[in-house]
């Protein structure tokens, strides 16, 4: 398999970023198919971004035209409407995107999934789309497009919402109320999940496969918490929300601008976000601890809103 350019479905988001840069310093080409391709202006050079409906197939068998592979990113943790549907945009988007794969000749597709994603489970619509949606990426390819599959747990990153999004939540004053305090997790960096795409790409023996990613520890949330308050400098009482109000507070947030916590979150998160075989170790890669990483990551940011804030005082 000789792989040139790449097409990135739902590669303008945190992962499609990361992963377009890591794949052009590999020296692939990279194509980033977007609803919104003029957000992408601040990549440069480095990736060609292509305006395309990912629901109309005429639309992406065009912007997948001269492509040798295909990733799909898209994803939603929060659905609203038929038009953002679970089902429409985890399962339905993947029919369509391998039905243009393969009116446009493409034959290698690397799919992104959730771990514990899975069409049978009892579990939230996020996780059982999710697997619906990779199920169908590998039974529809068959038998032209090599399909691979990532799952991985929560990704860490400079520009995550998952460290970011607590690490301004712990700004705001008082004691912090958390939910599902006890859900475990193994969040796993995003350094080592572009790499974990880059290496299987090209290699054969991950044809038909599905991977697990996770990083080397587990934590409850509330360890993560406390971790990212020590690493942004905010002493403050963070109070593990019992399971009743954990619900309460899911049923009422839904409702709240942005939707940052709804049941379908909580169901989520009662699944152990934990790897049972160690998907970045079969593809070559060492995982990244959150303690090297992560805390990298957080003080990073302590350190720029410290200049800013110089800055701010510089200016009076
Ligand atoms: N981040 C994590 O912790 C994590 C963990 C496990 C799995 N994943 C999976 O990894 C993938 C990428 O995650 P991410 O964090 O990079 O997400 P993201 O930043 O939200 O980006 C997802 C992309 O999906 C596209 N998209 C969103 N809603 C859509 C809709 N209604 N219709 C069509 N396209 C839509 C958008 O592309 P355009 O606007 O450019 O069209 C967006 O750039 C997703 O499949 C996600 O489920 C992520």
């Amino acid at each position: 398999m000789n792989i040139q350019r790449i097409a990135l479905v739902g590669g303008s988001g945190f992962v499609g970023r990361h992963l377009a840069r890591h794949l052009h310093n590999r020296g692939y080409m990279c194509r980033i198919v977007s609803r919104r391709p003029h957000r992408l202006h601040e990549m440069g050079s480095i990736v060609e971004g292509v305006a395309a409906d990912p629901f109309d197939r005429t639309q992406l068998t065009a912007a997948f035209g001269g492509c040798d592979a295909v990733i799909n990113l898209v994803g939603i943790l929060n659905s609203g409407g038929k038009q953002r549907s679970f089902r429409r945009v985890h399962v339905d988007l993947v029919e369509n995107l391998v039905a243009a794969a393969h009116d446009a000749g493409v034959t290698r597709l690397l799919h992104m999934s959730a771990l514990n994603a899975d069409q049978s489970s009892g579990s939230s619509q996020y996780l059982r789309t999710k697997g619906e949606g990779e199920n169908r990426a590998h039974t529809l390819g068959r038998p032209s497009i090599a399909v691979t599959s990532l799952r991985p747990s929560v990704i860490f990153g400079p520009d995550d919402g998952f460290l970011n999004r607590f690490a301004t939540l712990l700004k705001i004053p008082g004691p912090m109320p958390l939910a599902c305090p006890d859900a475990v997790l193994a969040p796993v960096y995003i350094g080592d999940v572009v790499c974990a795409f880059g290496n299987a790409l090209e290699d054969r023996t991950t044809f038909g496969r599905r991977y697990d990613l996770c990083g080397p520890h587990s934590y409850t949330l509330r360890q993560l918490v406390e971790f990212i308050a020590a690493h942004t400098g905010h002493h403050k009482w963070i109070v593990g929300m019992p399971d009743w109000a954990s619900r309460l507070q899911a049923a009422v947030l839904q409702y709240a601008p942005g939707k940052p916590f709804t049941p379908d979150n909580y169901q989520s998160l009662r699944t152990p976000s934990v790897c049972k075989q160690d998907g970045l170790a079969a593809l070559g890669v060492e995982a990244t601890s959150l303690e090297n990483a992560g805390a990298r990551i957080l003080c990073g940011e302590g350190h720029l809103a410290r200049l800013s804030r110089l800055r701010r005082l510089n200016q009076r």
